[in-house]
């Protein structure tokens, strides 16, 4: 057996034995080391195992979690390898599928910070008695989307809250050791009416009472957007399995530097699509296409054809965005798939403007022949567009060098 097997192995024995049964409570401190995460000061997260210390380990919302990462500790000591910011985390992966779930895609490489320096502060977490506008406030903070939060919060299929630790009690489902689509089922088909009692406004099954909803449960099946979804994954198990699996992955991740896999895949993923959407933009001619420039690799060109944002604006003849985006590093002579270059896009088509606008950034090449074997004053030529031919060969005789 190898040693993923048996750490496996063991973390199944430490949640599940003659004892206990902690999957729900692995999952909730998983995802309580990760939802601290702010996307903008890219701070809190799962890294570094910031949880050990106080002030997050005494956070409220992080009350009784204490006695989850104390049961995880015998784990440590037989895997000493690994970090405990891995192991608070792959629990939780886990325990969702020893309890019926999906398979959570992970990916170890997680340290252990050795200070509090970097714990996150008091509030970052969800509070249970607001709604939807603070739902999107903390989830959008972290990254995920509205469809994220719905799928994410069907987690509360498993367990129950306990008095002690959240002031909140009572189970979700008929069976909160199953992990399936039962928190869903309940959402949409019972009626949620306050519960009377002297404790925090919660709510209860009118049928039978003997369920329980938190005021942001409630509020996935008053907000349209997430009611939507709510739906979706009352009737499909297969697409909500699908989805927390992608969402809860993509949250155990969250902050984890690019030693992460999975991190570094998204981060990858993510500047693709900006990338794209850079090359798009500068073939519509978009006037702020600088910002768009931000987290692009503005070098990169179409997959197949190989054409950079540099081509599309001079052929479609955007003369004012040409120096920006020769300023912002997209190369001035790049080659498509063709062997055209801007210049060549620009000659073709008469784009004088753009013509000189190219001819003036420092080491433009007019020498360079397409795959039909023609620099640009070629192209020009054939193309019968006088001007751009006369604005280049004046260019040539200059010897490339003075600027039009
Ligand atoms: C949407 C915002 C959320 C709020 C306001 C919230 C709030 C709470 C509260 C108050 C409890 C009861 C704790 C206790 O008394 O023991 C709880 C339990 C739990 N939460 Fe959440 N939660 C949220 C989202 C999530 C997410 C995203 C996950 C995981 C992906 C999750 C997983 C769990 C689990 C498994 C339990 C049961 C723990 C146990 O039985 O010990 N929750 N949650």
């Amino acid at each position: 057996m190898n040693d993923k097997d048996q750490l496996k192995r063991d973390l199944h024995k430490a949640l599940l034995n003659s004892k206990v049964i902690a999957f729900p409570i692995a999952v909730r401190q998983a995802w309580h080391s990760s939802g601290t995460y702010d996307k903008h000061s890219n701070t809190g997260g799962s890294n570094g195992a910031t949880m050990r210390f106080a002030p997050e380990k005494d956070d409220p919302a992080n009350n009784g979690l204490g006695i989850v990462r104390d049961m995880l500790h015998e784990v440590k000591k037989v895997h000493p390898n690994i970090s405990e910011a891995d192991l608070y985390t792959y629990a939780g992966a886990l325990a969702v599928e020893f309890a019926g779930g999906p398979h959570v895609p992970y990916l170890f490489g997680r340290t252990d910070d050795s200070t509090n320096a970097r714990c996150p502060m008091h509030g970052r977490l969800p509070d249970a008695s607001q709604g939807k506008d603070h739902l999107r406030d903390v989830f959008h903070r972290m990254g995920m989307s509205d469809r994220d939060i719905v799928a994410l919060s069907g987690a509360h299929t498993l367990g129950r809250c306990h008095f002690v630790r959240s002031g909140y009690d009572g189970p979700w489902t008929h069976n909160p050791l199953k992990f399936d689509n039962e928190y869903f089922r309940n959402l949409v088909s019972l009626t949620w009416v306050p519960r009377e009692w002297d404790g925090e406004m919660q709510y209860t099954d009118k049928e039978t009472k003997t369920l329980m909803m938190l005021p942001t449960d409630v509020a996935l099946i008053r907000d349209g957007t997430f009611r939507k979804y709510v739906e979706l994954y009352a009737k499909d198990q297969e697409a909500f399995f699908r989805d927390f699996a992608d969402a809860y992955s993509r949250l155990l991740a969250l902050g984890v530097p690019h030693c992460c896999p999975h991190a570094q895949a998204q981060k990858a993923g993510e500047m693709k699509r900006k990338s794209a959407k850079f090359r798009e933009s500068a073939m519509h001619g978009v006037v702020e296409i600088k910002k768009l420039a931000e987290g692009a690799d503005v070098r990169e060109g179409d997959p197949g054809s190989g054409r950079t944002a540099l081509h599309k604006a001079a052929y479609w003849g955007h003369a004012h965005t040409i120096q920006t985006l020769v300023d912002l590093g997209v190369p001035l002579n790049a080659q498509d798939s063709d062997g055209d270059t801007a210049l060549h896009d620009a000659a073709r088509f008469g784009h004088l403007e753009v013509v000189k606008q190219l001819l003036n950034a420092r080491g433009v090449d007019i020498g360079l022949r397409n795959r039909q074997g023609l620099d640009a004053l070629g192209l020009a030529k054939e193309y019968g567009k006088r001007d751009v031919a006369d604005a280049l060969e004046q260019f040539k005789r200059n010897g490339g060098g003075s600027r039009l």
